[in-house]
């Protein structure tokens, strides 16, 4: 007998201007299963899934939960129903303790008129004790890491007791470690009954924690099926329609002189005597887990936050880096881990943010390069990284998570940087816009930039990186090549075992 589904999501419809959304979607999710949505970027899992999560109507189609057919209107109807999501874009309010994070909209009322910290700091520490995290509740959440503001989103979805936990890219800033404690709370909750639907472009994570597999293109169903019947490449053509053979197109390229040289830089509390070397054609891998401290360096070398002592070399010269501008005039290109707070301007339209950092570019003989000109080049960087969105004109925070980091990268490809740090570049990238984004490492390379590249994704790393090296809790603590790295290796340094 067919096992009775909790949620049934039937030819779920919706436009945008411009853009067909979803076109006869759907996914049935059975009780006490996780079920993982998949697709490429822009496909339309998370239109979808808000359409459930009541965040934004359907233009057509039904949603019936435990046989029940149901609309929500908002948010607060779809909790109601016992469904919860943990969003792709991290929703915490900065100058609130992640206590009232937690609990915002729900606060326990004293003498029904405020909220007393006391209870809810105790309600908050009893979650979060009972999930394993360890950070205090008192704390606000601008001190969080994005990883831990990720697992406090977590435990917030978690602490509705809902009956369908909707996971929207729940592991895009946490590394191994957290993700092993993230698939044991799934486990828990799974063994309670709830359904998890889980959305994740890490195929590693699929073969881990899913139970039933759901493929969408371009807005529609593609299959579904059983985790026992698919093998990696069944998912990868099943999102992509084609077959993707080459997954890390690294380029051999001569590596040159050295380009930077840091010599013990050193932040307080930070990192602790840093000293590496890049080359001309290099990519460099930087490896680490979570608060290992690898973005925190390269915020100060490229000036956003002072090291307390070291030197930096560029070209052999000695520098001083005091502000991102001093960083770009000599040389360097970020592109930062989180997008949202340092990488776009969101309001703005995707042309906008693709020339923001090469503005000078633009100006020829004091005149601002003539609109067609600027299309051109946007257009031309729309096709070379397939950005997903009718024009360079819309919004950039109308385009679907994945295709926002596309939009940073095609920023930061047009400036003339020679040495690019890439800070977790291809977070919330699907398969196939990944090794296009990886190809075009190549490319960079080999025109004589240079490239760092941190990636809490090992398999990233050690199929892009000529050399390797590994930090764990501030400071230095491995150097591999590219021929003696192998993820245990990478582990044993990243965890400071060796
Ligand atoms: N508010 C909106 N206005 C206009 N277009 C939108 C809006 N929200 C989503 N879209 C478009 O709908 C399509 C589906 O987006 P969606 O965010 O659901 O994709 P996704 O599968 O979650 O992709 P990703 O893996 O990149 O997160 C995209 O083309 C996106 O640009
Ligand atoms: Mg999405």
């Amino acid at each position: 007998m067919e096992e009775q589904y909790i949620l049934e999501m039937v030819d779920i419809s919706k436009s945008f201007p411009g853009v067909q959304a979803l076109k006869g979607a759907g996914i049935k999710v059975r009780k006490g299963s996780v079920h993982a949505l998949m697709g490429e970027n822009g496909a339309g899992k998370s239109t979808l899934m808000k359409i459930l999560g009541g965040l934004q109507p359907a233009d057509s189609g039904k949603i019936i939960l435990k046989g029940q057919e149901v609309s929500f209107s908002s948010p607060s109807e779809s909790l109601k129903n016992k469904i919860s999501m943990i969003h792709q874009e991290l929703t915490s309010i900065p100058h609130m303790t992640v206590a009232e994070n937690i609990y915002l909209g729900r606060e326990p009322l004293a003498g029904k008129v405020f909220v007393k910290d006391s209870d809810q700091n105790a309600r908050a520490t009893e979650l979060l004790q009972g999930l394993g995290i360890q950070i205090d509740p008192k704390i606000k959440m601008v001190r969080l890491s994005i990883a831990q503001m990720q697992l406090i989103e977590i435990a917030k979805a978690i602490s509705y007791n809902s009956e369908i936990i909707i996971m929207d890219e729940p592991t895009s800033a946490i590394t191994e470690r957290e993700v092993e404690h993230l698939y044991t709370m799934i486990r828990n909750l799974t063994k309670k009954g709830v359904a998890v639907i889980y959305i994740s472009h890490k195929l590693n994570e699929i073969f881990n924690i899913a139970d039933e597999v759901t493929v969408m293109r371009d807005g529609e169903y593609v299959n579904t099926k059983k985790i026992e019947e698919l093998t990696r490449q069944d998912i990868i053509s099943m999102m992509v329609g084609r077959e993707l053979t080459h997954m890390f197109p690294k380029v051999e390229v001569e590596i040159g002189e050295p380009v930077l040289e840091v010599k013990n830089l050193t932040r307080a509390g930070k990192f602790n005597n840093i000293s590496f070397t890049l080359h001309k054609g290099e990519i460099l891998g930087l490896a680490g887990l979570m608060g290992a401290g690898r973005t925190e360096v390269m915020e100060s070398l490229f000036g956003l936050v002072p090291a307390n002592s070291g030197e930096v070399l560029i070209k052999g010269k000695p520098v001083n880096i005091k502000s991102a501008s001093d960083a770009k005039k000599n040389g360097l290109a970020f592109i930062t881990e989180d997008r949202k707070l340092t990488g776009l301007f969101l309001p703005h339209s995707v042309k906008d943010n693709i020339i923001a950092a090469s503005l000078d570019r633009f100006v020829v003989g004091g005149i601002f390069m003539n609109e067609k000109s600027v299309n051109g080049i946007c257009e031309d960087q729309k096709k070379l990284l397939r950005i997903k969105t009718p024009t360079i004109e819309q919004k950039v925070k109308n385009l679907s998570g994945g295709n926002q980091q596309k939009v940073l990268l095609a920023k930061w490809l047009l400036t003339d940087a020679d040495i690019i740090i890439l800070d977790e570049p291809t977070r919330g990238i699907d398969v196939g816009a990944k090794s296009e984004i990886h190809a075009l490492m190549g490319e960079l390379v080999k025109t004589g930039k240079s490239v760092i590249m941190i990636s809490s994704e090992l398999p990233e790393i050690l199929g892009m990186s000529d050399r390797i090296i590994v930090m764990h809790e501030g400071k230095l603590t491995g150097e591999v090549s590219r021929q003696d790295a192998t993820q245990d290796v990478l582990m044993s340094f990243a965890t400071g075992t060796i």
